[in-house]
């Protein structure tokens, strides 16, 4: 695992985060060094998918103004509705991966939430990776040990996406839906996804690594690494939006429905997966490793399992898989 607090492409992008032209010399005198030097360190913000316009007489200009993760402005943000440790944020400049950081920070009484500028090894469901540019997007991971059985926390990913749907209403979202068990879909794209890796410390106890990963301002070029229709909140919103607020929306919407959960569980949740279910009534099909079962999505039980009506009337249960819908996230924006 890497992590570095701040760097110098930290440093460059918080010089260039106005979206001003600014030329190698002066770039250079700031961060004490030659131009040939700021050149290399452009091009590898560019390999990090950082879209960077260069003009020979006017220097370097972001193509979408940035304002880079803050944890004071994450701080600030969240205080007006809840009280949160100074040392319950990190925020690094690139790791491989938010989850590998999460899961080797020290088990605190309280949430530890750790997000990333940049992950080298992004990882997705099903072993996908998970395209991460440079101060894009939101990549969120935190650790959750709790006094509960693996087997009592079924309906877990669930709630989470319901968590993210009010943070982002918060951020100004409309027609936001979850395709189960926990994609963040708007208008059949795919806004967001959530990644639960889930370790059975005992029969009484189990450590989870929940990850998120919010489309915020991707880059246009993201195209050609992400192969499903996606969207973001760039898009939907019709401007650049900052990666701050959405976050301190998370985190307390986060901190609120796991309480939730733990306390009266999944079925105080359900008639809000109802609203928000895209899929219910639908014709679809649940892939789970070589299995493929196809009917109609029935909703869920209270177990948090999908209920899928087959062709001949009977409902079967499914726990795992990954779901599709004729039409969902075949094309691109
Ligand atoms: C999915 O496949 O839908 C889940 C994507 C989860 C991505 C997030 S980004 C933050 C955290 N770090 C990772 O490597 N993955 C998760």
């Amino acid at each position: 695992m890497t992590s570095s607090p701040t760097s110098i492409l930290s440093t460059i992008m918080g010089l260039l985060s106005d979206g001003a032209y600014h030329s190698g010399r002066t770039l250079g005198e700031a961060l004490g060094m030659s131009r040939a030097a700021i050149w290399k360190h452009i091009q590898q913000l560019n390999q990090l998918g950082v879209a960077i316009t260069s003009v020979p007489s006017k220097g370097y200009a972001l193509v979408t103004p940035c304002i880079l993760l803050d944890k004071q402005t994450i701080l600030r943000d969240l205080k007006a509705h809840y009280h949160i440790d100074h040392d319950a944020i990190t925020i690094y400049d690139q790791v491989t991966s938010t989850q590998e950081v999460a899961r080797s920070a020290p088990n605190t009484p309280s949430l530890g939430f750790h997000l990333a500028e940049h992950q080298s090894q992004g990882r997705g469901r099903f072993g996908r990776s998970w395209y991460s540019p440079w101060g894009s997007n939101i990549y969120l991971s935190f650790a959750w040990s709790v006094d509960r059985d693996i087997s009592e926390l079924s309906g877990l990913s669930l709630i989470l996406s319901l968590a993210l749907i009010k943070a982002l209403q918060a951020a100004g979202v409309t027609e936001l839906g979850v395709k189960w068990p926990n994609d963040l879909i708007w208008h059949d794209k795919k806004l967001g996804g959530i990644l639960v890796e889930m370790d059975a410390v005992s029969y009484s106890h189990t450590r989870m690594v929940i990850g998120i990963g919010i489309n915020v301002n991707t880059p246009e070029h993201a195209h050609n690494f992400i192969p499903r229709a996606f969207t973001s909140l760039q898009h939907i919103l019709g401007r650049p939006q900052d990666r701050n607020s959405i976050a301190a929306h998370m985190i307390y919407y986060l901190t609120q429905d796991l309480t939730k959960f733990l306390a009266q569980g999944l079925s105080a949740f359900l008639p809000e997966w109802q609203q928000y279910d895209v899929l219910y009534g639908k014709p679809i099909t649940i892939t789970s490793g070589k299995q493929k079962h196809t009917g109609i999505m029935h909703g869920i039980n209270a177990q948090g399992q999908l209920l899928l009506k087959q062709a001949d009337g009977q409902i079967s249960k499914h726990s795992a898989g990954e779901t599709s819908l004729a039409g969902m996230y075949t094309t691109h924006p």
